[in-house]
Formats: C-alpha cells, structure tokens, sequence
C-alpha cells in the first residue's frame, strides 16, 4: 500500500484500542485521513479467544480478525502492519518508522498497549517455556501440545487460569504456580477466588501458593520448574501469566508525563498537545473510584477510543463507562463490573458453593462493584445501580429471589 507522508490522525498500536479508535473516528463521520501502524504481522485481531477457543483450535485466525480484511480500505483507514514506531517527536509533530520513514499528524494517539512481564530466572529461555500474549505466542503453544502431558501454569491471574482451564480439557496435567495465597488476588475478592480455586482443583488442577519459580531445568527444553521452596515440578510447557506493563517507551522518550502509564485526562489526552492514549497503556481518571487507573480490558480499549474519538472530532465529553472483565474457563463465566477495590462491605448473593451467584461490592453502603458467576441478569443490573451510585438495602441485595434490576 503507497503510504502518504502526512495524516490527520496516525495511531500506534493497531490492537483493540488502536482498531477501535480508527472504526469510532468513522462511525462519527470523522473524514480526515488515517494511519493505523501495528508492529504485529497479523491484522487487528481479538485477543479474548487467544487463551480459549483458538487455543483449543475450535476456530480459525480468519475468525479472530476484528474487522474483515476489506474493512480498512473501504474505510479509507491505511494500515501499517509489521511497522514498529521507533519515535515520537512532539514538536515537529512526526513519528517515525524502525525503518526511517516518517509521517506528520494532526493528531497522534498511542495505543501501544502492555508487554507482557517475562520470568528473569535460570532456565527461562529453554524451549518450552512461553508467555501468552499474541498471536504468535499461541502458535507456538499449540505447535508443543501434542508433545506436552504436563504443564506448569506461573500465576494464577486472567492467563494462567484460562490456559489451565483449556489445558485441563485436552487432558494434560496443569500445576499452577502463584505468588500471593490465592488465585486472581489482583482482581477479585477471597470468596470468588475461593469458588474458582475449587472448580480448578475438582478437575484435576493442582496449586502451589505463596511460591515463585526458582529456576527451570531441562536438557535443551523443559522437563521441570524448581519452585522458591526446592520443590520440583515436572514440566514439558510453561506458560508465564505473571502480568503486564504499560508500554510506555515512545511516551517517555518524548517527554511525555508518565508513571506505570502514559497519564492523560478524563478525555484521554495527554501532557502534549493533540497526543491522546487510550486502552492498557494509558491511566486515567475513572469516575467510579478515587485516583488514577490503568485498566486491561478490551470493553476500556473500545470505551476510551470511543472517548478519544470525541476529542478529536471537537466534542471532547470526559469518559464515563463503568469498567467491565469477563473471563471464561470450563462451564464458568466470570463477569466484573466496577473498581470494587475500596469496598468497605461485601454481599454474597446466592450460594457460594454453587452457580449462579454474585459478590457485590458496597462502599458505605453504595454499590461500586460485582464479580458475577454464571449470573449475567445480576451482572447488567448491577452495572446500571454501579452507574446510578444506587444504594439499596442489603437484604435486597442478598436476596437472589429479589431481580437486582428491580432494584435500579
Ligand atoms: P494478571 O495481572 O491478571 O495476573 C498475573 C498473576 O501472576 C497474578 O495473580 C500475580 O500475583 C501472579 N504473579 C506475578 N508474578 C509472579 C511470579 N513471579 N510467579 C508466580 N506468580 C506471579 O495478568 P495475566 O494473567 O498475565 O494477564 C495479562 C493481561 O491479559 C491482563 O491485562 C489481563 O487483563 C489480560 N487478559 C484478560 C483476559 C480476560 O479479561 N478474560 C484473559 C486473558 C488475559
């Protein structure tokens, strides 16, 4: 594709934040032009499946695509894939390629998302070992698994539980690994990590708290993970979910105001002029809790380029999305909403034991959050009493016979 010098909008990052913000400029009759540059070979494409079905092979990389090929031309969005920006220069108002090329912007919007923390310890560059972020990632995987029996999850957060879950349904024996005492501690409270723990272990999973991994060993690929503890876990894949980290490097190196992301205001806009950040590399503002948040989530990639939108098309309106998660493993559906960390009150709704059923989180008796499972009915309600500051009575709350959205 023939590239001009010079565009209205140039996005870096062409993941779910960078796609969805080219897609939200059109949808709102934005007509200037518009460079999306992504450093991955593939085109925008869903992350969400990576650790479910297109692990399991239950679909095709054709079926991860966010919009279908055509999509982008017909759109007048052109794209640069395999093209990584090597720097942002905010007073000539350029970026420019690994490979020299530059290209001037109106306005420049990084949605470079996170990269992917990597084990520093003995042995973590033997075969067999991986992270699971992209594409590429599950390819490799999935190359290995014939050949795999055992596998060796390193932390028990979105990734790690996800893998352990497909891997347990083509039959391998999964040991997860996790630092804190229980699983999902960066996102949950006790009694939901309480619930997933054991659906894990009713299906063979085995876990290991409070323990590191010290070293892997293996004669040229994998054969165990020696925990902080000494304990040895025999292994032929690893697959580290330890977390990510903002991707800040274009930001910092431009002067840019950044701390554990690039900072930037309720509408998303930077310390620089006409340079926004949205999705998992940005901390903003969120009107639902106090202080500065940087969210990873595909429903925040789409509602901050939504946001972004807005500003560069002149109706600049601060965000207000009540944040959502959801993850999948086995029969269970786990849907969050809200930042539920400062609640001072958590309401069981339903049985723990068994599903459905919710924690909702209250703070001085408002609600500000739910972890629903297998629950969506309580999951949209609470959402609307989250956006609403809604305080109903805690019985109500509590009651699974009382509909939450009567509630609203
Ligand atoms: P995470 O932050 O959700 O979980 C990382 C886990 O690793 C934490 O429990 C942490 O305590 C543990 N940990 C950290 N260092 C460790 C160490 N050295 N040894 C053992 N355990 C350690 O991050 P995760 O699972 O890697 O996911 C990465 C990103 O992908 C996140 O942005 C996540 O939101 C996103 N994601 C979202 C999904 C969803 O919404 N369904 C699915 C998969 C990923």
């Amino acid at each position: 594709m023939d590239l001009r010098t010079s565009y209205d909008v140039v996005i870096v990052g062409a993941g779910h934040a960078g796609a969805a913000l080219a897609i939200a400029l059109r949808q709102k009759g934005f007509s200037g032009s518009i460079l999306l540059i992504g450093d991955e070979p593939a085109l925008p494409y869903e992350r969400p499946p990576l650790s479910k079905d297109y692990l399991l092979g239950k679909i095709g990389a054709e079926h991860l695509l966010i919009r279908p090929a055509e999509f982008w031309p017909e759109n007048k969005v052109d794209l640069a894939v395999r093209c990584a920006v090597q720097e942002l220069d905010p007073d000539r108002r350029r970026v420019t390629l690994s490979d020299g090329r530059h290209f001037s912007f109106g306005w420049c919007v990084l949605a470079a998302g996170g990269k992917v923390r990597r084990l520093a310890c003995d042995g973590a560059e033997l075969g067999g070992v991986h992270t699971l972020r992209n594409v590429s990632d599950v390819e490799h995987i999935r190359d290995e698994l014939d050949a795999t029996s055992q596998v060796a999850v390193v932390g028990a957060g979105y990734i790690g539980l996800e893998f352990a879950a497909a891997a347990c349904e083509l039959g391998k024996r999964v040991t997860v690994i996790e630092t804190q005492q229980r699983v999902l501690s960066r996102v949950t409270s006790p009694v939901i990590s309480r619930f997933v723990e054991e659906e894990h272990i009713r299906r063979g999973v085995s876990f290991h708290f409070g323990q590191g991994v010290r070293a892997f060993r293996g004669e040229g690929a994998l054969q165990e993970a020696i925990l902080d503890d000494g304990t040895a876990i025999p292994a032929q894949m690893a697959i580290c979910g330890i977390g990510i980290d903002a991707e800040t490097r274009l930001a910092e190196q431009a002067g840019l105001a950044c701390d554990q992301g690039v900072l930037v205001d309720s509408c998303f806009r930077t310390s620089a002029p006409d340079i926004l950040a949205i999705g998992d590399c940005s901390r903003h503002p969120n009107p639902f809790a106090d202080g500065l948040w940087r969210l990873e989530s595909v429903q925040h990639a789409q509602d901050s380029a939504a946001t972004a939108a807005d500003a560069i098309i002149g109706n600049a309106l601060p965000y207000a999305q009540v944040p959502t998660f959801w993850s999948q493993q086995y029969d269970m559906r786990l849907q969050s909403a809200g930042l539920s960390m400062a609640a001072d009150e958590i309401i069981v709704r339903g049985e723990t034991g068994s599903t459905p059923f919710s924690a909702i989180y209250t703070r001085e008796g408002k609600v500000i959050g739910i972890d629903a499972i297998n629950a969506p009915r309580d999951f949209m309600a609470a959402r609307k009493l989250i956006k609403q500051g809604a305080s109903p009575d805690r019985d109500s709350l509590r009651d699974p016979g009382i509909p939450l959205r009567s509630l609203t």
